[in-house]
């Protein structure tokens, strides 16, 4: 949700900040600005749309000046607009700053600071920044000291850039939002993730909570309180080394990294043959302790925690529970020291599952994380973190992560009741997902994406784990090409939902060899009044009108079932002149209540 970068050094700051936020667009890509020191006043441009665009409109007129920070937005405060786009600035323009977060108090300090004379240009949260700076500059603190007050009079998340005109530095802080810093030889790139610098520096320092540093390409300074002064001292993290090769997080020669993303699954997958069973082995003797073993996650992590939830039934014949993280509050009321809460998150900085995470520690269980990202809030929460192998994913609509987070429930479920390594199903599903994404394949899957053009909406329906391979499918039908896409249990339409059936409606089936029968009688009731049926399963059923092969992989079928589903949500995407990569009102990393 929003993204950040500044730099600080001896090159234009502008080009660079500028191909640092256009790393970050996925985390939201409503407006973008920047803001550079060079010396005299502040100079501040802004814009609604792309970076793109921004990069166009502002080619002529690129600010000069070495040191500057910039922003790309997600609105939460306020609408899309150039007033609401940041980097916001002090009433007397010598103050800028970007910040990512929610300020909770922000209402209650607007008025305050209103009283006090100043004007307010925005109705974004974060403006209250750049007004408490400037008023404690004017009462006569230093700049540093002013700083590092923002962590007294500020309530909720933030990661915070700052800069001053003539100060030739920014000014860097985070509380519950990330912020890492980029190192070169005289040079910084804080940034609110890694592949915003990664092809400039692979160098990076991971701010701590509440760390305040000042950068210059003389140095990294940290800044504290020494009694009500503020100093700086030379003791800063040495910086880590990421071993991300550069075009991991680049497109490459593809169109979108969403299909990318999609055609990297066979060797996510055979990394993650290779490299996960090992880790997985470790965690095992925690599950077989825990009394509760609950799953927590939101959006496709959620759907990841349905089929760990039926995978411990079916496979391991553990009773287990999965909830959206958002809902979490009342049943972590019902957690122990015996509870082991296993978190499902791709970015690891979704703030819902981290405060899921804080309920359930704070009621002594457990905490085990399977995230994409090592080093995030939720990796750095929890006692265990089991990878996802799967490398950065950027195109918003999970695809690779989630077929990663299956595989890894699939070991799971597996090494609790066996002692081999459990990747057979996993082999299977590899062998099976490349034939599926074949050109061939992708060809087929897109001749039947114009079937679904219409504006009749979509049903999705299966049992079991198939089930959450429809709920899954039709979230990405949804977001990706924003198709009306409901998914209806398989076994549940004759209870009601058959009522949405009419003449032409699309239904689209999942099933394997174990269900084969049951889907034909449903798909049949369909088909008699009038629905028109896909299906997705090893065979076609008798009234289907279109197939996609997907041959059985035992318990990974979930894993294979799905691609053709990412697929058709991106060529859909395309034949509707939607940009897959970016859909509507959406951001990677949902870092907001
Ligand atoms: C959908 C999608 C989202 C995320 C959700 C949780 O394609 O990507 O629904 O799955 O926002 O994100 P993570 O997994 O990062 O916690």
């Amino acid at each position: 949700m929003c993204g950040i970068a500044g730099y600080v050094g001896l090159r234009p700051a502008a080009p660079i900040i500028l191909e640092c936020l256009k790393r970050l667009e996925y985390r939201g890509y409503d407006s973008c600005g920047l803001a550079v020191e060079s010396g005299g006043p502040l100079v501040v441009r802004k814009t609604v749309g792309s970076i793109d665009h921004f990069q166009e409109e502002i080619a002529a007129l690129a600010p000069q000046g070495t040191t500057g920070i910039g922003h790309t937005r997600w609105a939460t405060h306020g609408k899309v607009d150039e007033r609401n786009a940041h980097p916001h600035v002090s009433c007397d323009g010598s103050i800028a700053i970007v910040h990512n977060g929610v300020i909770e108090n922000a209402d209650r300090l607007r008025v305050e600071l209103t009283q006090r004379g100043h004007r307010f240009t925005s109705d974004t949260d974060s403006e209250v920044v750049a007004h408490l700076l400037e008023e404690d500059v004017r009462q006569g603190r230093s700049f540093d000291r002013a700083f590092l007050a923002l962590q007294e009079s500020l309530l909720g998340t933030y990661a915070i850039l700052a800069v001053r005109a003539g100060s030739g530095e920014i000014l860097v802080t985070r509380k519950g939002s990330p912020l890492v810093i980029g190192v070169g030889p005289t040079e910084y790139f804080p940034a609110s993730d890694i592949p915003s610098f990664l092809p400039i520096t692979p160098r990076v320092v991971y701010l701590g909570e509440d760390e305040c540093f000042a950068l210059a390409p003389s140095g990294m300074r940290r800044l504290v309180l020494d009694g009500d002064r503020a100093v700086r001292r030379g003791d800063v993290p040495k910086p880590d080394s990421v071993s991300l090769a550069p075009d991991s997080i680049s497109k490459g020669n593809f169109e979108h990294f969403m299909i990318k993303e999609i055609l990297e699954q066979t060797g996510t997958l055979e990394r993650l043959i290779g490299g996960a069973p090992g880790v997985v082995r470790e965690i095992v003797p925690l599950l077989r302790r825990a009394h509760e073993l609950v799953f927590v996650g939101a959006g496709t992590s959620y759907h990841a925690c349905l089929f760990g939830q039926y995978l411990l039934a079916a496979v391991a014949r553990r009773h287990s529970d999965a909830y959206v993280s958002s809902d979490f509050e009342h049943h972590a009321e019902l957690l122990g020291p015996d509870s082991l809460v296993i978190a499902l998150s791709q970015s690891g900085e979704t703030r819902d599952t981290l405060e899921a995470l804080r309920l359930a520690k704070d009621r002594g269980a457990r905490t085990i994380a399977l995230t994409n990202v090592e080093l995030s809030s939720i990796a750095r929460l929890t006692d265990h973190v089991i990878p996802l192998f799967s490398g950065p994913e950027l195109a918003v609509a999970a695809t690779k992560s989630y077929t990663a987070q299956l595989a890894i429930l699939a070991l799971l479920g597996q090494s609790l009741v066996s002692d081999e390594d459990g990747v057979r199903p996993l082999w299977q599903a590899r062998d099976a997902l490349f034939n599926l994404t074949s050109e061939a394949a992708r060809h087929h899957t897109r001749e039947l994406g114009r079937e679904l053009l219409g504006p009749q909406p979509v049903f999705l329906t299966g049992r079991g784990r198939h089930y959450v391979t429809a709920l899954e499918a039709a979230l990405k039908l949804k977001e990706v090409a924003g198709l009306k896409a409901e998914a209806l249990h398989g076994g549940e339409m004759k209870h009601g939902t058959l009522a949405l059936i009419e003449n032409g409606t699309p239904a689209i089936h999942f099933y394997d060899d174990q269900d084969f029968t049951r889907t034909e009688i449903a798909a049949s009731e369909l088909r008699s009044r009038g629905a028109r049926i896909f299906s997705v399963g090893p065979r076609p059923l008798a009234s289907s009108d279109h197939h996609i092969r997907v041959d059985d992989a035992g318990i990974a079928t979930p894993i294979v079932q799905v691609i053709p589903m990412q697929i058709l949500a991106y060529e859909l995407a395309k034949l509707k002149s939607m940009d897959p990569d970016r859909p509507r009102n959406l951001a990677k990393s949902v870092t907001v209540p």
